[in-house]
């Protein structure tokens, strides 16, 4: 039984009975999907030090406390309204905004939330074998915490359906866990959300790269005339943040290790056989997961992404920074592959729409890469990590279906073939990384040998504090 109390919210929940009847209905079937498709092995008899979202006050938004993982307190929160606050883009500028859905984009802000909501339990189900391979407890929690805000933001994006979208958003609600990556009859919708990770090099890439293309999504969204759709991604975007968080931390922590072992081993040793993870290896997983991500944010010319806009359903990341809103008569320079060669054409710019907010994404994505680098330095290391050229290794858009190498040279089918595991991870570089994470590291302050301690603990604990709890 759930009661609103159950539910944290800043919705009014207990006043709006329909609204909590609809949720008390769908709730029994999250939890079942929550066990059957969420992290295996740590339903029952562990309880994780994790936080939850209380309310959206910057000062407490959250609180700490151990929970066995089935009994988290999946809530809905948006953030606090803007007063007066007016569409900020498109063919409606300036106007008040929506606080319910105009019947004739119906459709198109179903599809939007549809979209987003399926991507959220898609990750959960990605990573539910992590946990077994799990290279400290302070690992294992971050992974559990990012597992249950993933589950909060579906529960964010199911408010919305039934809240504004009737009989439609109730189907489409339970759908949202019908549903499954990977699988070949009922995949999950978007690509990058279909393939496995199962080891923690792939948990920190997707959580550095996929996770940020979900920051790119949330920012276009928190544009929206739909102010609950606006106000309730304003909110994850401060889920989110931490996401990254765990990615980039993960990230730069196994390079640390890395360079020590290096040092250890005599630079000219393969750092394999002291239990490291090399550079390469780690680059052809960055090449995977940013190519991977860069295809979810659409193909580069694109009627629909002009309708979002016109429409004011989804802006531009940060659309008050741009001088003109409306955007009507621009043009966007764009580099197209025609006959072997790139040429470049004006587009207009509303069609642009999903390359402007990819820019976006790239710069925020190349940022993050600098402060990796930092870490060779500091070293004194020559090597370096870099983004691959935004041709590589695409499935959507004008990209897809010819071949570039990471520097944007295009490859004949033949020499892509002969290559592509120099760029992209190998079954061997997975049965390597398998080999090192077969053992979980169980023990409180102790880490695997591929993967340097962090700075400091989660809130304020210490690095060896006993993140979660094994119950007899
Ligand atoms: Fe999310
Ligand atoms: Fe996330």
């Amino acid at each position: 039984m759930i009661s609103a109390e159950k539910i944290p919210n800043n919705v009014n929940l207990s006043s709006n009975k329909r609204l909590q009847r609809a949720l008390e209905h769908w709730q029994p079937k999250y939890i079942q999907w929550w066990r059957d498709m969420g992290p295996q092995g740590f339903q029952d008899y562990h309880r994780v030090y994790v936080r939850t979202a209380i309310s959206v006050d910057p000062e407490g938004w959250a609180h700490f406390e151990y929970v066995k993982l089935p009994e988290y307190r999946w809530g809905i929160f948006l953030a606090d309204p803007t007063p007066d606050r007016r569409i900020g883009f498109g063919d409606f500028f300036g106007q008040p905004v929506w606080q319910e859905v105009p019947g004739e984009f119906r459709n198109q802000l179903r599809r939007l939330i549809v979209t987003q909501g399926d991507t959220e339990p898609a990750s959960v189900e990605q990573q539910r074998l992590l946990g077994r391979r799990c290279p400290s407890l302070y690992d294992l929690r971050n992974l559990f915490q990012v597992n249950v805000e993933e589950g909060r933001h579906l529960w964010a994006m199911v408010y919305l359906l039934h809240s504004y979208f009737g009989r439609d958003g109730r189907d489409e609600a339970e759908e949202l866990l019908e549903r499954q990556s990977g699988n070949r009859d009922k995949p999950r919708i978007l690509e990058a959300f279909n393939e496995p990770i199962d080891n923690w090099l792939d948990f920190f890439m997707f959580t550095m790269f996929t996770d940020r293309d979900g920051k790119s999504q949330l920012m276009s969204l928190s544009e929206s005339s739909l102010d609950p759709l606006s106000r309730t991604t304003r909110f994850m975007l401060t889920e989110e943040a931490h996401h990254m968080f765990v990615g980039e931390t993960g990230i730069a922590r196994i390079l640390e290790r890395t360079c020590q072992l290096m040092k250890q081993a005599g630079y000219s040793e393969d750092v394999r056989k002291v239990g490291g993870i090399d550079i390469p290896t780690i680059q052809k997983h960055l090449n995977q997961w940013f190519s991977l991500s860069l295809d979810l944010h659409g193909s580069e010319v694109s009627s629909n992404a002009a309708s979002y806009f016109a429409n004011g359903l989804k802006g531009r990341a940060k659309e008050d920074t741009f001088d003109e809103h409306i955007v009507k008569n621009a043009y966007y320079n764009m580099e197209f592959f025609e006959d072997g060669k790139p040429v470049t054409k004006d587009v207009l710019m509303r069609n642009a729409m999903n390359e402007v907010l990819r820019d976006w994404y790239v710069g925020d994505c190349a940022a993050g890469v600098v402060r990796w680098n930092r870490i060779f330095e500091a070293h004194g290391m020559s090597d370096r990590l870099k983004l691959p050229d935004r041709k590589f290794h695409r499935g959507i858009g004008m990209y897809s279906g010819f071949h570039f190498d990471p520097d944007g040279v295009p490859l004949t089918a033949g020499q892509w073939e002969k290559r592509k595991y120099d760029w992209l991870p190998s079954e061997a570089d997975s049965e390597y990384l398998l080999s090192i994470m077969a053992e979980p590291v169980y023990e409180p302050g102790t880490f695997a040998n591929y993967i340097a301690p962090p700075r400091r603990g989660v809130n304020q604990q210490p690095v060896a504090f006993e993140y979660v709890r094994t119950e007899q």
